[in-house]
């Protein structure tokens, strides 16, 4: 399931497996949830100890890294998980 909001991470350097299917009970890294769904986690390597924040809406063009579009879908009333079909 997909949050409101991005995950906040102070990361540490080295690669990251970010969940991308929504369904890790590990956010915002993969747990191996996604088998069967067709998805696969984002890998990413991060180079130096820094702040991230990780999309957890689904809707970011800069994923897995937050671009600010769940405010966009908080004020078009779908920030959150629904079966509307607009997550
Ligand atoms: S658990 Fe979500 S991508 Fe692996």
């Amino acid at each position: 399931m997909y949050g409101f909001k991005p995950i906040a991470v102070n990361e540490t350097a080295g690669t990251k497996h970010y969940c991308a299917c929504g369904n890790s009970n590990n956010k915002p890294y993969c747990d191996g949830s996604h088998k069967g769904s067709g998805k696969t986690p984002s890998v990413i390597e991060i180079t130096e100890a820094k702040q991230v924040y990780i999309c957890d809406c689904s809707g970011s063009n800069n994923k897995p890294f937050c671009d600010g579009t769940h405010k966009k879908k908080a004020e078009d009333g779908h920030g959150h998980s629904c079966s509307c079909g607009k997550n």
